[in-house]
């Protein structure tokens, strides 16, 4: 594959440099950034402008599902620009049209209408929204383990430490126990989870409770893959209730997990479902919430208070539908299944070579390895919200040889896009396996 190093007039340093002069990182304090100089990216591959190459095993932010510069994509892109780059949301355009009536063929159940947004946390702010309107109740469920966005409402949302700076948040959110407890504590049975959701819902009045948010297969707080039959008896516990059950598809969805929808595998469907990311492979930025009939019914005669400048924006639809018509044509939602097997494969080697992997997970191209220092006691390798050296030298290994991935706490992720071919596995897992030696040194 050709780099690219002609184009850009900068080198890396340089946009590093200036980057970081005028602008801000997130989740960091600036001194401790080092941010990666990217001037492009084909494939599973990205490169900085010197043309160091990087595999690139996260799709950035589990986002880019289909790989980077696909040119169907692009085209799609530079073809809408061109014929109509902007129309205001009270205006109907024909990629609004279409990508709606798509979504509604690839959602589960009688979901059939949507409402677009800039983001996944724009998404979880309107379905909020939207189930306190519908309900006319006031509180939202949602469960520690979690991320549901930067913005205000889905801040609070978030269970995740992120939250903890920015509380108290908005009113009337409450947090359940997920299944996992950590690595040390291990999982709850579905019947345990439930019972414990249960519990609290009735603590708090069955009758002021709106919504339930959550994410049907947890991403960045470890991939956890809820027990089977968990996922049913929310939704059975909801309905009792009369509660909203809210999927936040956002990092799970669009065939990261071998299904178009992750809650796909359970076939269970959510009243309202958030999206983003691999809805358009991050190539233009694109949200949605989809809901079903009858609430899609309620807003006949009501008002839907909410609105964006940039929604149902004619550039993010048209990437939208020229994402999922790549999936389609290249069959990706199988192939994450079957490359998901291969994943799986390499997991177990690393598990069944390296004390210091204390589990792995995957389903389809999402997974995780966690680490620990000791086997028998499972202590974690970092602390929960915490880093350590032998962490921090992991990633470092990682970047020197060529390996982009994240890594959190305790573990890393092994989430590449779904284009990626069997020898790019396991190139990857071979930077890991050697990479591995420096967490294996400290394990007691
Ligand atoms: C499950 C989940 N929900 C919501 C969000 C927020 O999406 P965005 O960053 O597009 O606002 C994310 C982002 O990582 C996510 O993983």
């Amino acid at each position: 594959m050709a780099i690219d190093t002609e184009h850009g007039s900068m080198t890396g340093d340089e946009i590093v440099a200036l980057t970081k002069r005028h602008t801000l990182f997130e989740w960091s304090a600036q001194s401790k950034v080092d941010p990666i100089p990217v001037a492009g990216a084909k494939g599973v591959y990205f490169w900085t402008p010197e043309g160091k190459r990087y595999l690139d095993f996260n799709s950035q932010l589990m986002c880019t599902n289909i790989g980077h510069g696909h040119p169907k994509v692009i085209e799609a892109i530079a073809r809408q620009a061109e014929q109509l780059a902007y129309a205001n949301p009270f205006m109907a355009t024909e990629p609004r049209a279409r990508l709606g009536q798509k979504l509604a063929e690839l959602t589960p159940g009688d979901i059939d209408t949507f409402f677009f947004t800039n983001g996944g946390a724009e998404a979880n702010e309107n379905a909020i929204k939207l189930a306190r309107m519908v309900t006319g109740r006031h509180k939202i469920l949602t469960r520690y383990r979690s991320y549901h966005g930067g913005t205000a409402g889905a801040m609070t949302l978030t269970g995740d430490p992120r939250r903890w700076a920015n509380e108290p948040g908005i009113p009337g959110v409450i947090r359940v126990m997920d299944p996992y407890h950590g690595i040390q504590r291990g999982w709850d049975s579905a019947e345990e989870a439930l019972a414990n959701l249960e519990e609290t819902i009735q603590l708090e009045g069955p009758h002021t409770i709106a919504a339930f948010i959550l994410e049907t297969v947890t991403g960045t707080n470890g991939i956890l893959v809820p027990p089977d039959g968990y996922l049913a008896g929310v939704r059975e516990i909801c309905d009792r209730y009369g509660i909203l059950m809210i999927a936040d598809e956002v990092m799970a969805g669009f065939g990261r997990t071998g299904k178009w929808f992750a809650i796909d595998h359970w076939d269970v469907v959510p009243d309202l479902i958030t999206m983003a990311k691999g809805l358009t492979s991050a190539y233009i930025q694109l949200g949605a919430l989809g809901m079903r009939r009858k609430y899609a019914e309620h807003f006949e005669n009501n008002v839907f208070y909410g609105g964006l400048t940039y929604n149902s924006h004619p550039l993010a639809c048209a990437t939208a539908l020229a994402t999922i018509a790549v999936y389609e044509e290249e069959n990706l939602i199988e192939r994450a299944a079957q490359m998901g097997e291969v994943l799986a494969r390499h997991h177990a080697d690393l598990a069944e070579k390296h004390p210091s992997v204390g589990a792995v997970r995957n389903i389809g191209l999402f997974g995780i390895v966690e680490l620990v220092r000791n086997r028998e006691t499972m202590e974690p390798m970092a602390p929960f919200n915490g880093t350590s050296d032998e962490m921090a030298a992991l990633g470092r290994r990682f970047r020197e040889d060529g390996l982009y991935t994240f890594v959190r706490w305790n573990s890393f992720f092994t989430n590449p896009p779904l284009t990626i071919t069997e020898d790019e596995l396991a190139e990857g897992f071979a930077i890991i396996d050697r990479a591995l030696e420096v967490t294996d040194a400290a394990v007691a």
